[in-house]
């Protein structure tokens, strides 16, 4: 059984009382999840489903659906390096191949430390930035091999 923690259920409280459905919550109640547990376990689909008179099945489809959740644990800092079309055209694969090979890993993989975990990612809205990738909630746009450097050291 999943069990949220008081914080998590305060959050809940407050988002329940901004939709006239209950099942409007379903995004913002993945997200409470997701903060708690770092990523959303499928406990806490079920748990959710039983709160917004929905099946685990669909929690897990809307879940599944956004790249921003998780239904996997992740390390601390989720990369999502973009490779859509203008990212790609300014070097985002190189650079992607860069960064997977300075934290050791293949993309779609986690750090032995749990620190990193580095995503392919379709794009991220930031075009005229690229190539960019994205760190939990912090866009890093013109990216080159030396800015990488710096931000992944920069991140305790
Ligand atoms: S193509 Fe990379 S952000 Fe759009």
């Amino acid at each position: 059984m999943f069990v949220f923690s008081e914080e998590s259920e305060k959050e809940i409280e407050r988002n329940l009382a901004k939709y006239p459905f209950k099942k409007s919550a379903l995004l913002p109640l993945l997200h409470v999840a997701q903060d708690q547990e770092g990523y959303v376990t499928p406990e806490a689909m079920e748990e959710i489903g039983k709160r917004l008179d929905v099946s685990p099945a669909y929690v897990e489809s809307v879940a599944t659906f956004y790249t921003m959740f998780h239904t996997r644990p992740v390390g601390k800092y989720v990369i999502l390096f973009c490779h859509n079309i203008s990212c790609k055209l300014l070097g985002a694969d190189d650079l992607l191949d860069y960064t997977a090979k300075k934290l050791g890993i293949e993309v779609g993989g986690t750090t032995t430390d749990k620190k990193f975990t580095l995503l392919r990612e379709e794009c991220l809205a930031a075009c005229c930035g690229g190539p960019m990738m994205r760190v939990n909630e912090d866009f890093h746009e013109f990216l080159t091999k030396d800015k990488i450097d710096k931000i992944l050291a920069s991140l305790p």
